[in-house]
């Protein structure tokens, strides 16, 4: 589905959208439209329970003396309440109404609102933005649904006075798009199709936006003593992988910044992502049960939100030094695959007793962690995982879990969740949790006593970071939707990547 904008200004025909406020107060452009349809869409609202409440909408249909097949009014409640979430919302329910049109397209007019505090075309920009997010299907696999089944919506034509400005902020959000539907394509791929190798080459194809990426194959990552990361992969058929994106976008300091007195090019320390890639989690030897076993071919979702945030971020050219980390394996019992009861060792020379071949992401993040703090000195690191089902019976499938070791960092996380609509809730970490961690024969044990499992598993995560500012974000609950929503659609929420890149934007950005 594609979004237009263009001159204030409804055609006479087809589906037509309007807005009214708080008291059913109909917006400039409904009020035309009444005159023109000889007061029909008054009589409907008087014919109604149609306010102009946020969420309200009411159609006419087939007004007599015009052309018109449909008026779709939707309200926008009161003007002071008028926000970016609400509209993007708004946008979900114009699609969802709309998504049969039959010929095609809608118009929407979009008027500016007195005391509202976002204009006309920032407005225009966010309604098209939610209706886009509720637009994405994944259908590739699906070779005999009938075309009737389909939605047949093609265009929204959004009419709005400053209409270049609108087409700009919807450029913008477009990249965002862009790392959103990324997302949701791996987390939606099953795991025959992606796997470790062909997720690398998913991240490789970022290099067109002109991101730096390596791909590390199992030498690679044994001779740099990865142990923890293949011990996971070890009973797979296919090969482990980890791979290192850089997105360079601070401004580099030339003549400018030595005039403001800024050391010659010399960049400050990068911010960086790390993502739990287990493109599938059978749970190894300490086997999972099989029914819902499907669901861990999005064991991958950590991965692929570091995957489409850097898409992102490189799109909309991003001035931020970005570096984003992903460890690729698949978690499969077979006679190479690692015992409940094996000791490895970490890259950081740390021994873990693996008690729970189950307990694999963090196997994986151990690694990774102590890789990107080395090698980067990152002035903080945030690491996404679908790491533990605890976290899913304290949070449910409504926020993600956020442990940190870092108030600061916490608290801005928390504030980009709520911007955008992917709220996250901080959970506890301390010593107490951490000793339930202690092994009898290594350093480490990869599983905690029966209560707060996602508390010992951060614990486990937080023995890999050492000082540098870190958080980690727990996303077993929120990366997989079973039901619609006005901007998510059910599968692959894409949770995260509006969060991070909103983080970048507000606190990162130079
Ligand atoms: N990938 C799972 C966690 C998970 C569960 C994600 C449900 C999404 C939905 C993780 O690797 C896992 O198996 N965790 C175990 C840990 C346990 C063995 C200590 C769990 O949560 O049961
Ligand atoms: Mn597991
Ligand atoms: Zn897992």
């Amino acid at each position: 589905m594609k979004v237009a904008f263009a001159k204030p200004g409804l055609p006479g025909s087809g589906i037509v959208v309007v807005g009214a406020t708080e008291g059913a107060k109909l917006l400039p452009s409904a009020v035309k439209l009444d005159k023109r349809s000889g007061g029909a869409i008054m009589r409907a609202i008087r014919a109604s329970r149609f306010k102009g409440e946020k969420n309200q909408s009411l159609n006419v249909m087939a007004p007599a003396g015009t052309r018109i097949d449909r008026i779709l009014i939707v309200g926008f409640g009161k003007p002071a309440d008028v926000d970016e979430l609400g509209l993007q919302k708004l946008g979900g329910q114009i699609y969802a109404s709309t998504r049969r049109a039959k010929k095609g397209t809608v118009a929407i007019a979009v008027d500016a609102i007195t005391g509202a505090k976002p204009a006309a075309a920032a407005m225009a920009a966010e309604i098209a933005f939610g209706a886009r997010l509720a637009s994405y299907r994944f259908d590739k696999y699906r070779t005999k649904e009938k075309e009737t089944a389909k939605p047949s919506l093609r265009t929204m034509n959004f009419h709005v006075a400053n209409f270049a400005a609108a087409r700009r902020a919807n450029g913008a959000l477009g990249k965002l798009l862009d790392g959103v539907f990324l997302t949701r394509d791996l987390v939606s791929e099953p795991a025959n199709m992606l796997y470790p190798d062909s997720l690398a080459k998913q991240a490789k194809s970022l290099e067109k936006l002109g991101v730096k990426v390596e791909v590390m194959g199992e030498a690679r990552l044994r001779s740099l003593g990865a142990g923890a990361l293949l011990a996971v992969g070890q009973g797979s058929a296919r090969e482990s992988k980890m791979v290192v994106m850089r997105w360079m976008g601070a401004p580099r300091g030339g003549a400018k910044s030595k005039a403001k007195g800024k050391s010659k090019g010399k960049a400050a320390a990068p911010i960086a992502f790390i993502g739990k890639g287990v493109t599938f989690d059978s749970g190894g030897i300490s086997i999972k049960p099989s029914a819902g076993m499907e669901d861990m071919k999005w064991d991958m979702g950590g991965a692929g939100v570091v995957i489409g945030l850097i898409k992102a971020l490189a799109g909309r050219k991003a001035k931020v030094d970005v570096i984003g980390v992903v460890g690729l394996v698949e978690n499969m019992p077979s006679g190479t695959a690692q015992r409940p009861g094996d000791v490895v060792t970490s890259m950081s020379g740390q021994t873990i007793e693996v008690a729970n071949t189950d307990a694999e992401g963090r196997l994986v993040l151990g690694d990774l962690l102590w890789y990107c703090k080395e090698r980067f000195k990152p002035k903080m690191m945030i690491n996404l995982a679908t790491l533990t089902g605890a976290i899913i019976v304290a949070l449910g499938n409504e926020q993600a879990g956020l442990f940190s070791n870092n108030d600061k960092l916490a608290q801005y996380i928390t504030e980009a969740g709520k911007k955008v609509g992917e709220p996250v809730w901080r959970m506890p970490l301390g010593d107490a949790y951490d000793k339930m961690i202690n092994s009898d024969i290594a350093d480490i044990k990869n599983v905690g006593g029966r209560g707060g499992g996602s508390i010992t598993a951060a614990q486990f995560l937080k023995r890999f970071v050492d000082k540098t500012p870190w958080a980690h974000i727990d996303i077993a609950g929120v990366t997989w939707s079973k039901r619609d929503t006005p901007t998510v659609p059910k599968g692959g929420t894409g949770f995260g990547v509006r969060l991070l890149d909103r983080l970048v934007a507000d606190r990162y950005e130079s």
